[in-house]
């Protein structure tokens, strides 16, 4: 392969630019040109591209956002869109691409593929769910910019002995929450992948107050349905006074941590490897901190689960 591409697509995460880095140092490294594809697939069906150099990437790595942009493209979902895609590939002579984002943009990436174009994966989102990997890029920062609003949440409930139910994102997943309600030491954590009762949650923070605690912190996926509800019925049942955050897209800003500078430079670099190797249809990721690469199809078909002993571990902490 002597050209290849790259994109980022779906909603952006910190630490997608350290992929793109990596993805553009490694293909030039190995005498590979490289263009950079704006707005995911929108700007590949409109032929929004350019040729990458060594100093393009240049003072990134510690940019959170991505430099290519990214979008959402329900148009690339079509056959239409697809071909589209493709001649402007064939315009530029790109013979495989890089495809930095989460599941929708997997999809994307599996269907230039079965159409003859290879592709890799690269996890990036802050969700963390993309099944066959540990983690995704961009789950360590939003996790930690969480974890930053928890802590300051706390000064305050404290202070004003309040309860505070926090939203955080994760579209489907539980994994911010979980995460984020462990390390932030939340009473309760609410996820998709677990049902919860609403009077045994306010019977919890009840038996709480008894013991003597003035304030609590309950952390709601996004993916469980309205935190408004949840805020107001504990309200409601306990007569606490309770306050809702929802962090929303502050989750997804930032300089990306260490770790998922460390994870995207080696995810990136890796993709490129497998197209150098005439690979397509796999997607990267990292097991028990081993790179792995995998049929991006099994991204599509398993379902993505939270880490149940984790979950079962924050109930016994927030006894
Ligand atoms: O997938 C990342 C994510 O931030 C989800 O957590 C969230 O549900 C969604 O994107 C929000 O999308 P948008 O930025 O398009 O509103």
């Amino acid at each position: 392969m002597k050209k290849i591409g790259v994109l980022t697509s779906g909603g952006d995460a910190p630490g997608m630019n350290a992929a793109i880095r990596a993805v553009v140092r490694k293909a030039i490294y190995h005498n590979i040109e490289v263009y950079g594809i704006s707005r995911g697939y929108q700007g590949l069906i409109e032929g929004d591209i350019r040729k990458m150099e060594i100093g393009s990437v240049g003072d990134i790595i510690h940019r959170g956002g991505t430099m290519l942009r990214s979008a959402r493209c329900l148009e690339f979902k079509t056959e239409e869109g697809q071909l589209k895609g493709i001649e402007q590939l064939k315009k530029h002579g790109i013979e495989g691409l890089v495809v930095i984002g989460g599941d929708g943009s997997y999809q994307g990436a599996q269907a230039l593929t079965k159409r003859g174009y290879p592709c890799v994966g690269v996890p990036g989102t802050i969700d963390n769910d993309i099944p066959g990997t540990d983690f995704t890029i961009g789950f360590d920062t939003a996790l930690n910019t969480v974890i930053d609003a928890i802590d300051k949440i706390r000064d305050t409930a404290t202070s004003h002995e309040r309860t505070y139910v926090v939203e955080v994102m994760g579209r489907n997943a539980g994994d911010i929450a979980l995460w984020a309600g462990l390390a932030g030491g939340a009473e309760t954590i609410l996820c998709p992948e677990h049902q919860h009762d609403i009077d045994e949650l306010t019977a919890k923070l009840k038996r709480g107050q008894e013991r003597g605690k003035k304030h609590s912190i309950i952390i709601v996926a996004e993916g469980v349905g309205s935190a408004v509800d949840i805020a107001r019925e504990i309200e409601q049942t306990t007569g606490f006074d309770t306050r809702l955050t929802v962090l929303g897209h502050v989750q997804r800003g930032g300089s990306p941590t260490a770790n998922d500078r460390v994870l995207a430079s080696r995810l990136g670099a890796l993709a490129v490897e497998l197209l150098m190797d005439g690979q397509g249809g796999r997607a990267v990721g990292i097991v028990a901190n081993q790179l792995v690469n995998y049929d991006i199809n099994e991204t599509l078909v398993k379902n993505h689960t939270i880490d149940q002993k984790m979950y079962k571990l924050s109930e016994e902490l927030s006894i």
